[in-house]
């Protein structure tokens, strides 16, 4: 088998209920953080990793992710014709990239959108990437990830420490560690807390191996009645070793309100164009938090 990462999976047929009503016509992978929607983000990590082939799994209302990776004649013509050059260069530095889409028909979960997409992978391990899963650029989770992979072969999963009160909202695993990677013993798709086996979760970066299709074809509904692919991962490890590794940069849970505003504020203050005026605005409103908060607390305590 081919040890090397070439193709990457993006999820995005959700559903994205948690952004209703912006995501009533509008695919939720499509929300910008700053200027670049969500998706994006996505991409360009795995095109960081030399990832140059996409499978990107759509459903309903998601037309607007193929427009956005598709060339633009008339806009493009429009900023050449206006010496808009940055922008121009901008909106067709990903033109070298394959983008092929597949549609999920029905909304079976995870694990049956990944298993959409097994005509297209054939024999090769691959990368899965769950775009609300927003990862700090500057912080090369998958790149670390392909390399572990290389050199141990085996599926491998991203793991972060979360409280126990959201452990119900990830799939948790448990193992141990093995020098810098953690060898997995079991993993539950959204327990209850008291049910969890540890507080790893796992988030969405992924590299698997073509087996989990075999698996995915006959894995039967779990939690939320969906085809999860924690619960192929769980079979899976009947039959081989599974590693988990821990990230130790920043994530955001972008698919929620409250992590989504954090990825924005963080990228906007690494964003050069922005980060300037936007620091002199989050000085003001911490300004007029700090006092009103204080004022809060002096008045409860009295
Ligand atoms: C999916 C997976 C879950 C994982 C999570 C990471 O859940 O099923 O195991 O922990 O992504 O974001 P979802 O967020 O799609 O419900």
């Amino acid at each position: 088998m081919e040890r090397k990462i070439k193709k990457a999976l993006l999820p995005a047929a959700g559903l994205g209920t948690r952004f209703l009503p912006a995501t009533k016509a509008s695919p939720k992978e499509m929300l910008p953080i700053v200027d670049k929607p969500m998706i994006q983000y996505a991409v360009e990590e795995a095109i960081n990793c030399g990832i140059e082939d996409f499978i990107i799994i759509t459903g309903k209302h998601k037309r607007a992710i193929e427009d956005h990776f598709d060339s633009a004649y008339e806009l493009e013509e429009k900023l050449k014709s206006t010496g808009k050059e940055k922008l121009l260069r901008e909106i067709n530095k990903l033109s070298h990239i394959n983008f092929a889409y597949i549609r999920q028909r029905v909304a079976l979960g995870l694990g049956h959108a990944i298993l959409c997409a097994k005509p297209f992978v054939k024999d090769e391990a691959f990368a899965v990437i769950l775009s609300d899963d927003v990862i700090d650029p500057d912080y090369s989770l998958l790149k670390e990830m392909i390399r572990v992979y290389e050199e141990v072969e085996c599926p491998i999963v991203a793991l972060e420490e979360v409280p126990t009160s959201e452990v119900s909202r990830y799939g948790v695993v448990d193992g141990v560690m093995e020098g810098e990677i953690f060898r997995i013993s079991n993993l539950v798709e959204k327990p209850k807390a008291e049910e969890a086996p540890s507080n790893l979760a796992i988030i969405g970066r992924y590299i698997l191996t073509p087996d989990i299709f075999r698996i995915l074809d006959r894995q039967k509904a779990g939690a939320g009645g969906e085809i999860q692919l924690t619960d192929a991962l769980k079979s899976l490890l009947r039959k081989r070793t599974i590693y988990g590794y821990r990230i130790t940069g920043k994530r955001y849970d972008a698919g929620d309100k409250v992590g989504f505003l954090k990825a924005t504020l963080d990228l906007a203050l690494k964003n050069s164009e922005v980060s300037g005026p936007f620091k002199a605005y989050i000085r003001e409103i911490a300004q007029r938090i700090g006092i009103d908060g204080l004022h809060g607390c002096e008045k409860t305590r009295g």
